[in-house]
């Protein structure tokens, strides 16, 4: 059906007066809004973008370092803090807890490159053999890591050959960080329990 010349400005003038009112409903409301909504500080919640947070594309990095687990003489790095009253007579020292300040070194020698220290807690957490859970954080030092760290949560049978840590997250050039920590005895003296660990650590992040 065709419209006859004289309804033609009728229609327009509806339009425009619908495309007024939607757009004076509009101003109107987001006037509201800012009136009840005070700022930021009052919003729970809000999408973003990553570039919004100065993030670039996701990366993929591998960290190779050695840890030195230090439990005799006079300046150990890991102590004793806690054991329960069956910890000396069970088998896997069931119920020990150790707080360590534990140095990474580029290489195995403790004398090579600080790149960081790996602090936090290890507890004696299997019965019916050598099952540690690992909560710890590796603080780096090193270059453009200095400052930065990663969040290790995870099982460590400490005698297999190769063990396997999550990454749970990290801080500063590890924000949203996501991957794992592999684990291999290097060096370890059964007299006084010190140990050498060669790390190769996974991560993603961006
Ligand atoms: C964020 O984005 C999702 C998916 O696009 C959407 O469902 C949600 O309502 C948004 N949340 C906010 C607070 O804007
Ligand atoms: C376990 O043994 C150590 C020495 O071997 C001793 O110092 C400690 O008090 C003992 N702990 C308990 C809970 O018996
Ligand atoms: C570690 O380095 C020091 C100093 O460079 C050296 O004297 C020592 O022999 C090295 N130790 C090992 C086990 O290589
Ligand atoms: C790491 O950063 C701290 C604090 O900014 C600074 O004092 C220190 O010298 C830095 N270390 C290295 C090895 O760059």
């Amino acid at each position: 059906m065709e419209r006859s010349p004289s309804e033609q400005p009728f229609f327009t003038t509806i339009a425009m007066t619908k495309s007024i009112s939607k757009k004076t409903a509009s101003v109107f409301t987001i006037f509201v809004l800012s009136v009840l909504v005070p700022g930021n500080s009052q919003t729970f919640s809000r999408n973003l973008s990553t570039k919004s947070l100065g993030l670039k594309k996701e990366k993929l990095s591998h960290l190779h370092f050695y840890f030195h687990d230090i439990v005799s003489g006079r300046n150990p790095t890991a102590v004793r803090i806690a054991s329960a009253a069956m910890t000396n007579t069970s088998a896997t020292g069931f119920g020990a807890i150790v707080m360590m300040d534990d140095p990474l070194t580029v290489g195995p020698n403790l004398s090579s490159k600080l790149v960081g220290r790996a602090q936090g807690i290890y507890a004696s957490a299997a019965l019916e053999e050598l099952g540690l859970l690992m909560v710890l954080n590796y603080a780096f030092v090193e270059g453009k890591y200095n400052g930065s760290s990663l969040s290790i949560l995870g099982r460590n049978t400490a005698l297999s050959s190769v063990r396997e840590m999550p990454i749970v997250g990290g801080s500063g050039i590890f924000r949203f960080a996501r991957g794992y920590a592999q684990a291999k005895t290097h060096w370890f003296d059964i007299k006084t329990g010190d140990a050498i660990v060669e790390y190769n650590v996974f991560v993603f992040h961006y």
